[in-house]
């Protein structure tokens, strides 16, 4: 049965490019679920952008001397490149400074105060005392009243998990330049998350299916939820859309209840660029929403987009449906042995597209990424992998078959009689896709992909078993071998496309394939629907790619070529040569 999924994956800040650890969270694991399930035969809508509001992006501006605006323009379009780069299949990439956001998100805004749930209040607000502007909570450090970590931030202690507000901190101090910050009183909006603590506790208590960690924080969360701001004393954002405020230039909504909006808004705006029906993913059950993000975002899918959502029914937009499930990844750290982390060494997400390609990373991400516990990154093991697992393993099996069969038969030999050894490689590499696809669609990424390699073990182990190459005076046998070897070889492509598009991509085109195996996200230059600057966007024709998650049996007669290499072999140089590029950065 054909299913509707809306991939809803977290959106970068636009304060900079991208590093691996942030697409490790977000970024790959969405791309895999989606490209699985487009595959599966499911419709998918898989939305996000730059998250351009808030402070990461002011204080990223100061810094450079330059406008948020331009700060934003500038990071938008790098990371969209980046996600481009690495093969990433939104349906709609956008950023939240669009028209369009701007105006679903001040029409939640007004639903949920009109209904009572986002109500004034006056809070202390902490400011620098030379400058007077407002310092973001992000921006504020010191002692977490709960837990006594001292390097707890005003919105959140990263020791204890609880959500802080700076004046709550001990010792406070600017993490600007280490001022101690002044108080002052100053009205801001709160949504009134209590309100909603029973509808959370119940849904929450139907979510069974959630990694267990994820459903333990969340339900955590629940138990203690208080009111919590919402706007700031800040000029960069979305304005406040109420009499009295909307033209105040010192008043922003703040950037998280804008962000997590961004869902809706950016399926609104593929709706009004495609013709595709948004409601159809929001609407009655009609689709599973599955949101992907790292860690340190649950609070804010679990808990309180759940709480506008359930806060914004029978506005303008309808009653939308709840998350079906909040898919987050731990951290991934960066050669964290080698450089302590307080020296925090990132590796650009470009840099590693640039020297080794997007299928290189990918299969990194996949097979030893953060899936369920914060996990380190080294280029050893990158390289190790990359040479063994990819160009000795998956690479070499493509090379070796493809050589033989070119040489010795140019096309796609027909299989005679099959022996037991013949059947139970083909059995066993059908089944995988039972296996994989179940894997899958539970986002169980990095047994997914084992699974998958173990077909081109399997197939290696055929071939090492069967010696085609031996086979001169039985041209027969040979031909069968090889054409078994060319159905395994089929098989784990196909099993190996949501991790390794690219390279799946060739294989499909080696075995003689024409047109889109695998689609690819295009960057487009687009207008501002409403009359803003023009902006680029991801977005792609998905629907239209070959892929279909089975076993296609491959077709004798059809011409085979000289292969072309499908990874690239690296040498152990290359582990000095990052390693001593990540000295020089820290
Ligand atoms: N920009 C945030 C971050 O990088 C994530 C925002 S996810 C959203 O941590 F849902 F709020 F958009
Ligand atoms: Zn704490």
């Amino acid at each position: 049965m054909t299913r509707r999924i809306l991939t809803a994956v977290a959106w970068p800040y636009a304060n900079g490019p991208r590093h691996i650890g942030h697409v490790a969270g977000f970024g790959v694991p969405s791309d895999v679920f989606s490209r699985y399930q487009r595959m599966a035969g499911n419709e998918v809508l898989m939305v996000s952008g730059t998250d351009e509001h808030g402070t990461p992006i002011q204080v990223q501006a100061d810094r450079e001397g330059v406008t948020a605006r331009e700060l934003a323009d500038r990071y938008n379009r790098v990371i969209a490149e980046d996600l481009q780069g690495l093969g990433l299949t939104y349906d709609l990439f956008t950023r939240t400074t669009t028209r369009n956001h701007y105006d679903v998100v001040q029409q939640l805004f007004l639903t949920l105060h009109s209904g009572g749930y986002i109500v004034e209040r006056t809070q202390l607000s902490a400011i620098d005392p030379s400058t007077k502007r407002g310092l973001p909570d992000r921006y504020v450090e010191g002692t977490c009243p709960h837990c006594g970590y001292d390097g707890a931030r005003g919105d959140q202690c990263d020791n204890c998990g609880r959500q802080l507000d700076p004046q709550d901190l001990i010792n406070p101090r600017s993490k600007i330049d280490g001022a101690t910050p002044e108080f002052v009183e100053s009205a801001q909006f709160y949504l009134e998350l209590p309100a909603f603590a029973d509808q959370l506790r119940q849904w929450l208590g139907t979510r069974t299916d959630w990694r267990p960690n994820v459903l333990k924080y969340s339900s955590n969360l629940v138990d203690e939820m208080e009111p919590r701001a919402i706007t700031r004393d800040l000029d960069w954002g979305v304005p406040i859309p109420l009499e009295g405020w909307k033209d105040r230039s010192d008043k922003r909504i703040y950037v998280w209840f804008d962000a997590v909006i961004g869902y809706l808004s950016a399926s609104v705006e593929w709706s009004r660029r495609t013709g595709g029906s948004w409601e159809s993913f929001w609407h009655d059950g009609a689709a599973d929403g599955y949101y992907f993000m790292g860690k340190d975002n649950v609070v804010f899918h679990s808990v309180i987009w759940p709480a506008i959502l359930l806060g914004s029914r029978g506005g303008s937009f309808g009653d939308l449906d709840l998350p079906s499930e909040v898919v987050s990844s731990e951290f991934l750290t960066m050669e964290g042995k080698k450089f302590s982390s307080s020296r925090s060494v990132v590796i650009y997400v470009r840099e590693v597209l640039e020297r080794y390609g997007p299928d290189a990373l990918r299969y990194y991400l996949c097979v030893a990424g953060p899936e369920n516990a914060d996990t380190d990154f080294t280029w050893e093991q990158f390289v190790t992998r990359n040479n063994t697992e990819l160009v000795a393993g998956w690479g070499n099996l493509v090379n070796r078959v493809m050589s033989l069969v070119n040489r010795n038969i140019g096309s796609i030999p027909p299989a005679g009689d099959l022996t037991p050894e013949d059947l139970a490689a083909l059995e066993a590499s059908k089944a995988a896709f039972a296996t994989v696809g179940a894997l899958l669609a539970g986002n169980q990424i990095k047994a997914g992909i084992n699974e998958s390699m173990r077909v081109v073990g399997l197939a290696n182990n055929y071939l090492s078993t069967m010696e085609p190459w031996k086979l001169k005076e039985q041209p027969e046998r040979r031909a069968t071998v090889l054409h078994v070897a060319l159905q395994l070889i089929s098989d784990a492509k196909t099993l190996l496309t949501p991790f390794l598009p690219h390279a799946s991509q060739k294989v499909f085109a080696m075995l003689g394939g024409s047109g889109e195996w695998s689609g690819q996200p295009e960057l487009r230059e687009v207008e501002d629907l409403d009359g803003g600057p023009s902006y680029p966007v991801l977005m792609g024709d998905y629907a239209s790619a070959q892929a279909v998650w089975e076993s296609q049996p491959i077709v004798p007669g059809t011409p085979i070529g000289e292969p072309v290499p499908l990874f690239t072999k690296l040498d152990p140089s290359v582990i000095e040569e990052e390693l001593a590029r990540l000295e020089g950065d820290s």
